[in-house]
């Protein structure tokens, strides 16, 4: 089991001021001092938060995997080509929205986003797609030619304990779905210290994507050691 800290909201934190601190570069190093696996930045078009410069020297810097968060746009692909990160994990963006709000949805797109692609994979890079825990998007998603999925879990997130059992298994299911279609699983969204114990009874998933919640604990404990305590919960320490 993975985790992939996105470090997104150390960069929303210096635009607050328009300074030059906090930088995103130094937490993925602290990250991954923490016992990160991999660090994850979304490049938005409008760049809010993560800029080119941070993309670029993140992953000059860390030793890990970097994953970028990223819409399917010619802008976008022209970046991750040049920069070349390990991951790419494709969302859907609309303007104004605080967060990303759903997976994308797979099933009236069309041919091109499949060139895109695998346009993608030809420069060597390992593309999923961020879905809701639907079948029917997984097995486009495969069709459409991703390597991975990141199942939204956005929707349990919001559920209390008592009633996130039929969300589980809607998350299982999917995730199993993807496993026959040959595909690797992971997830993320509004995942917290919490309530990603419960997911890891769904054995398929090998990787986890938090931000917010790591990001936020940070601010009492410092970057590394709040990593590590998320850590210690997704390896199943304690
Ligand atoms: N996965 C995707 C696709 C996202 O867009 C985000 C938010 O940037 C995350 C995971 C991480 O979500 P959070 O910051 O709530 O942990």
């Amino acid at each position: 089991m993975e985790l992939s800290v996105n470090v997104d909201h150390i960069a929303t934190l210096r635009e607050a001021r328009k300074e030059e601190i906090p930088d995103p570069i130094y937490a993925a190093v602290e990250a991954e001092l923490g016992g990160a696996d991999g660090i994850t930045v979304h490049l938005r078009g409008d760049r809010r938060h993560i800029k080119e410069r941070d993309l670029q020297l993140i992953n000059k810097v860390i030793k890990t995997d970097l994953t970028l968060e990223m819409a399917a746009t010619q802008e976008m692909a022209s970046i991750a080509v040049r920069v070349k990160p390990d991951y790419v994990t494709l969302v859907s963006e609309s303007p104004g929205e605080v967060t990303t709000q759903g997976g994308m949805n797979l099933l009236n797109i069309k041919e091109d986003l499949k060139l895109f692609i695998s346009n993608l994979r030809e420069n060597g890079i390992i593309v999923g797609i961020f879905v809701d825990p639907d079948i029917e998007q997984v097995k486009e998603a495969a069709r459409i030619g991703a390597q991975y999925i990141e199942i939204n879990t956005n929707e349990y997130s919001k559920l209390k304990r008592k009633q996130i059992r039929n969300e589980i298994i809607k998350i299982a299911r999917a995730a199993k779905a993807a496993r026959r279609e040959g595909l690797d699983i992971h997830a993320g969204h509004a995942l917290n210290y919490q309530n990603v114990n419960s997911l890891l009874t769904v054995s398929e998933i090998t990787n986890f994507s938090i931000g917010f919640a790591i990001i936020a604990r940070a601010v009492f404990v410092g970057l590394r050691q709040a990593t590590n305590e998320m850590v210690q919960v997704i390896k199943g320490v304690r």
